[in-house]
């Protein structure tokens, strides 16, 4: 068989010289370029058909030209190179460059740092493996972030209840809901899972591309037609969440469903900064009070400062507390975007099926609380 060969694209001679060791060690080929000029050089003789295409580019974010990020977009958008994967290989650690690294359409991300040879191995001949398999960017599931601007809105009830309905109406039946509330999940305890595993230890014992082992950590849930990845039960346990592996994670997991479905609570951290960046929706859960819309209005404001389109954001308003409160009319206009559906007053009867950890539509099938949930999951689907 030939000898796949790798490009590298990285201004620091010692990671040349590094990477050209371990690639020829390993029964690869490597070309290295040490600039984005160059590498941009190579691109048309790709394109003219005047050398072979690699089977794989190794990118450094660093370059002396140009950014890694631009050279990134450029290979991307070539056609003759398809669905060539891109590994970046960086010591950048920034959660958002990260997860739109990952929007662009990156294979996978290894940081450089001693110790990393078979991290960085594995994610080569696994980013190859799919590329050759025609698994690589193709078959990808849509992943679906969970966000409130104030706590107590209903997200989680929201949040697993249309991941059900959406469930019930695609078959095979591949929806996962992620529970990334920290310090401490709730979807677990919703849904009556008892667990050992949660998504913190999951990122600090599992690498991102190991796809097996990651699929150990999800759980079938009885009564519910998803898969959960359980939170965090404690503080103690939420501080071995590896923050930089969860966007990589969430890539390799949206090869396995067809929908994702993160539960991110009330926070903007960098963390839930990056998975609503990565995240092709962002359904914010308002309830119709004055707080909800002045706390949502400035996290809307915030999540256009870091790019997110407005058109990415779909406004759910969840009638949790009541009837009373702000109107539908005085709700937009604070908040300066259309809602796109409202969840009706259920009374005590969310509570109920939470209680039982039931689905709602298992339980009240006809009421228009059932209704609205799954007009919603089909908007979503
Ligand atoms: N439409 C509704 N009608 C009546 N009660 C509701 C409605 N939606 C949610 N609830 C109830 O509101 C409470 C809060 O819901 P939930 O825990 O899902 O909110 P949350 O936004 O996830 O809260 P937290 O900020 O603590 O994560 C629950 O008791 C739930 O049953
Ligand atoms: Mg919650």
């Amino acid at each position: 068989m030939d000898k796949h060969n790798i490009l590298v694209i990285d201004s620091d001679m010692a990671t040349q010289i590094w990477l050209g060791n371990l690639l020829t060690s390993h029964g690869y080929q490597m070309d290295g370029v040490q600039n984005g000029k160059e590498g941009l050089e190579k691109l048309s003789t790709y394109s003219d058909g005047s050398i072979e295409i690699p089977a794989l580019v190794i990118i450094d974010l660093e370059l002396v030209d140009l950014t890694g990020e631009e050279v990134i977009n450029i290979y991307r958008n070539n056609p003759t190179l398809g669905e060539i994967p891109i590994i970046v290989f960086s010591k950048r650690q920034d959660l958002l460059e990260i997860s739109r690294l990952f929007q662009m359409g990156i294979s996978d991300y290894v940081t450089k740092k001693p110790g990393i040879e078979n991290e960085l191995l594995g994610k080569i001949s696994s980013s190859m493996l799919r590329a050759q398999t025609g698994d690589a960017m193709n078959k990808k599931g849509k992943l679906i972030s969970f966000f409130s601007a104030k706590g107590g809105n209903g997200t989680s009830t929201i949040c697993l209840n249309l991941a059900h309905c959406l469930a019930e109406n695609v078959s095979p039946k591949k929806v996962l809901v992620v529970d990334l509330v920290l310090p401490i999940g709730s979807i677990a305890i919703m849904t009556g899972t008892q667990h050992e595993n949660s998504i913190a230890n999951m990122t600090a014992e599992v690498k991102p591309h190991d796809t097996h082992k990651l699929k150990s950590f999800l759980l079938p849930v009885e009564n519910w037609s998803v898969s959960i990845l359980p939170g965090s039960e404690s503080v103690k346990e939420s501080q071995k969440l590896e923050p930089s592996r969860i966007v990589p994670i969430l890539n390799s997991l949206l090869r396995a469903f067809d929908y994702v479905f993160v539960d991110l609570g009330k926070t903007l951290s960098t963390i839930s900064q990056s998975v609503m960046n990565f995240s092709e929706l962002i359904a914010v859960v308002v309830s119709p009070d004055l707080l909800t819309a002045e706390l949502t209005q400035i996290a809307v404001g915030h999540l256009n400062q870091i790019a997110i389109d407005r058109e990415n954001i779909f406004l759910i308003m969840n009638r949790a507390v009541g009837l009373a409160g702000l109107t539908k009319l005085e709700m937009e206009e604070k908040i300066g975007l259309k809602i796109q559906r409202t969840v009706p007053y259920a009374r005590e009867n969310f509570t109920l099926t939470t209680n039982k950890h039931m689905p709602y539509i298992s339980q009240f099938k006809n009421d228009g609380i059932s209704i609205e949930l799954q007009n919603l999951a089909e908007m979503l689907e």
